[in-house]
């Protein structure tokens, strides 16, 4: 799957390995040359001890030029890893938010919006690392490390073998530590996911923490947090810091080998100092290559870990299956509940055999008492979760069948938690209808009762709303709710509780408003107040996952047990509004 990102910059991923070709052709080349200005330009060992002063400056500008040569594709070099490493993380993070898009309810809720934000910054930003390593990294080391051996046995075949026995011994050691290091860091990447879960929650949730006085637990719970991720870290540095010296130790024990090794060869005259001299560049290069190796492969157990983590996004199956069907229906506005009973994953069953039909242009109610699962039933209706038994209909097709932006185009809904984007007024209603003139958005805010206190901000409509709407009131939230969903003119619409931080004259003036305007579109208006329930057609009530009565409110009011105990509950405040 990472081959589908990598093959569309492979180009630049190419050029960028040639030139890191030529960079390391450079070094090789370099000890070679010394070791011949030794021999011959300083000792003079061809020509009986005389030195050579002409090569040696020939030699040294071919040395500085290849210097020049090597500098420059290696910064030729850095760039293409640059744009491909770049451009892939890109196109994963534009493709994780596509996917995230996509994602049904449950799906989101099982990720966590904290681990979903890690995923698409940091965890990408280390795929992306990881990726530049490798190009960069893996090309350079082994060309370094192969190349320095082979210019070693070239050198002298005794020299060779000294760094043959060492390699093998700094692989295992290397690779001990990558299989302790590669769990750290996963464990390292969820720990990341706690602490910017929290971190969400108590930025978003100040309000709520001041309000409780929990300042000292939330700031205890994120130390602790953050306290586990630097553990982790810690471990994950104390590896490698055991790992670098030892690595340096078989290194230097490599030079001291070919030290003595060419002691006595050059002794017995079977090899000259310059070729200890360039034995020992080449060694030092290995040693520079193996340390890169130790960096890569932090990187590169790291990015793995982080791999995984993006790729579960990048390849979940989107949970809800769009249908064939595009909206068009013969009639408009009717829902009916076939038997639908409804748990939510790994949840307790909320509903049970609810049966109901909404005729189009029919406003129902529904009441029951907290928790009691209305939410649930009017969030099946747009099918943001799917039924767990019998079905949903919208227009006599079951919502499996509509491809979803064709069904959540029939409906309009006011959510119980007014959501509002940090955006002006104007386009937080125009979230309904995009294509709305400013004369639509007007008469929805009229509908919603909005109007008023719209026109009265200084910006008018034009006024920025704070992140999540924190600048406007619960009511007014909720009324710019409001004016979104009568702004779509869906064929159905439903209010979620939306009215309950209005009082009780602002939201009757909405409901007869809406009757004018909207005389024909089908109405679910979740409540908990008789006062906005009793105007409805029928009041559905639900209890225990059940529906146990439905009907107008007179009906109700003589038959049913559990709406008399809650009008009965009501009653003062019903009472003081009719007056
Ligand atoms: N996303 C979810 N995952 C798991 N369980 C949930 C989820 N949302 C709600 N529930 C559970 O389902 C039950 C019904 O919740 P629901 O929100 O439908 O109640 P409600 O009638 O709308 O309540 P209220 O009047 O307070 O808004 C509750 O017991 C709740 O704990
Ligand atoms: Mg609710």
């Amino acid at each position: 799957m990472m081959w589908k990102y990598i093959r569309r910059y492979l180009p630049y991923a190419i050029l960028a390995g040639a030139f890191m070709i030529g960079e390391v052709s450079m070094d090789l080349i370099q000890p070679g040359i010394m070791s011949q200005i030794v021999d011959d330009g300083v000792l003079g060992l061809k020509t009986g001890g005389v030195g050579d002063l002409d090569l040696i400056w020939r030699l040294g500008l071919q040395m500085i030029l290849l210097v020049l040569f090597g500098g420059l594709c290696g910064s030729l070099n850095n760039v293409f890893v640059h744009l491909s490493g770049q451009n892939i993380g890109n196109d994963m993070r534009k493709d994780c938010f596509r996917k995230i898009m996509t994602f049904s309810f449950p799906q989101m809720d099982r990720f966590g919006t904290g681990s979903l934000v890690t995923r698409m910054t940091n965890d990408i930003t280390q795929v992306q690392n990881f990726i530049s390593q490798f190009v960069r990294g893996m090309i350079r080391t082994t060309m370094l490390t192969f190349g320095s051996m082979y210019c070693m046995f070239r050198l002298s075949r005794a020299f060779g073998y000294v760094v043959l026995c060492v390699f093998p011994l700094i692989i295992a050691v290397m690779a001990v530590c990558m299989k302790k290091a590669g769990s750290l860091f996963t464990k390292l990447q969820a720990q990341l996911d706690t602490v910017n879960s929290i971190m969400q929650e108590d930025i978003t949730g100040i309000r709520v923490i001041k309000a409780c006085v929990r300042e000292i637990y939330e700031k205890l719970r994120f130390g602790k947090a953050n306290d586990e991720l630097i553990k982790t870290q810690l471990r994950v540095l104390i590896i490698f810091a055991f790992m670098n010296p030892v690595v340096n130790a078989l290194m230097y024990l490599a030079v001291a080998a070919i030290l003595l090794v060419g002691n006595v060869s050059v002794s017995a005259g079977g090899t000259t100092p310059g070729s200890v001299m360039a034995a020992i560049t080449y060694t030092t290069q290995l040693l520079n290559g193996m340390l890169m190796l130790v960096m890569i492969f932090q990187n590169i157990s790291r990015g793995i870990a982080s791999w995984k983590r993006v790729r579960v996004i990048l390849s979940s199956a989107p949970e809800l299956v769009d249908g064939e069907q595009n909206g068009e229906t013969a009639v408009k506005g009717s829902i009916e509940f076939k038997d639908v009973s409804f748990a939510y994953p790994g949840g307790q069953t909320v509903l049970e055999h609810i049966d109901l039909k909404v005729n189009p242009g029919e406003t129902l109610a529904l009441m029951g008492e907290t928790g009691c699962g209305k939410t649930t039933l009017v969030s099946l209706i747009p099918r943001f979760y799917d039924v767990t038994g019998g079905a949903v209909l919208v227009d006599g097709v079951n919502v499996r069948e509509y491809r979803q932006t064709a069904l959540r185009d029939k409906i309009a809904m006011a959510l119980q938690k007014s959501e509002l984007f940090s955006a002006s007024v104007q386009e937080n209603i125009s979230w309904g209808d995009p294509e709305a003139g400013e004369e639509e958005i007007q008469s929805a805010a009229k509908v919603a009762q909005a109007d008023g206190f719209i026109s009265r901000m200084p910006d008018g409509y034009q006024t920025i709303v704070a992140e999540r709407g924190m600048s406007l009131s619960g009511g007014q939230k909720q009324r710019v709710s409001i004016a979104r969903a009568v702004l779509k003119n869906a064929e159905i619409l439903i209010f979620d509780d939306s009215t309950s931080a209005l009082d009780l004259k602002t939201e009757a003036d909405l409901y007869t408003a809406l009757r004018k305007t909207n005389p024909h579109t089908t109405k679910i208006i979740v409540a908990q107040r008789i006062a906005s329930a009793r105007q409805a057609d029928r009041i559905a009530v639900l209890e225990n996952g059940h529906i146990v009565a439905c009907g107008p409110h007179e009906e109700l009011l003589a038959s049913c047990p559990a709406y008399q105990a809650i009008y009965q509950s009501q009653i003062g405040e019903e009472d003081d509004n009719h007056e």
